[in-house]
């Protein structure tokens, strides 16, 4: 599996809104981030795998303000789970936040969302808050876990380098 990483623009705008839908079967709710790829401090980068035809399989969005990074959204569509391209994503946003001078990089996750925290967890992210009852999904209400990595720690480092080191054959 060789995965291509490319920059959103505002001609992307359909297609991430597309792996939206299909990441979130039944609760796409006719969110729409083509404003969001239009402003400043957010990039978003969506993966594709070029060599299967595929030409979009998941995305990260983020919000880059100073020296500080937040997560605004991650999916993968279903039928590319636990191949490890959330992971992909992640390396991807924390090389560049490396890059580019970025200390600190939060994100908020739900609760009940074992998956996705337990993916933050193995990359090194640590628990600074809880948001109460700020999601609501088919009436109920879960908090938001908020989470933070800190790029200039130690443990982070290692962490960080035995996880590229897995993965350095699908890198891009
Ligand atoms: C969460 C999500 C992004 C993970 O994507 P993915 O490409 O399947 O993730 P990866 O293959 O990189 O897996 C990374 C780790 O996540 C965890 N994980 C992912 N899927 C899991 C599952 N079905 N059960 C348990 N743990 C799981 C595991 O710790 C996994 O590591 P492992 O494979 O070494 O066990 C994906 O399930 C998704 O798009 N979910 C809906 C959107 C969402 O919840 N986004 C996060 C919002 S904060």
């Amino acid at each position: 599996m060789k995965v291509k990483f490319i920059k959103a623009t505002t001609c992307d705008i359909s297609r991430v809104n597309q792996i939206y839908k299909a990441s979130f079967p039944g609760k796409y709710q006719g969110q729409d981030f083509g404003s969001l790829i239009f402003s400043n401090d957010v990039s978003v980068t969506i993966a594709e795998l070029p060599e299967n035809g595929v030409s979009g399989i998941g995305f990260v969005i983020i919000r880059t303000i100073k020296n500080e990074s937040e997560i605004i959204m991650l999916c993968v569509k279903p039928e590319h789970r636990r191949e490890g391209l959330a992971t992909l994503l992640m390396i991807d946003v924390i090389d560049k936040a490396i890059t580019s001078g970025v200390k600190h990089i939060f994100l908020e996750v739900s609760e009940d969302n074992y998956k996705a925290k337990s993916m933050y967890k193995k990359l090194g992210f640590k628990n600074v808050g809880t948001r109460k009852n700020y999601y609501t999904s088919n009436n109920k209400r879960s908090d938001a876990i908020v989470k933070k990595l800190s790029l200039d720690e130690k443990e982070t480092k290692l962490i960080y380098s035995k996880i590229k080191k897995k993965f350095i054959q699908i890198c891009p």
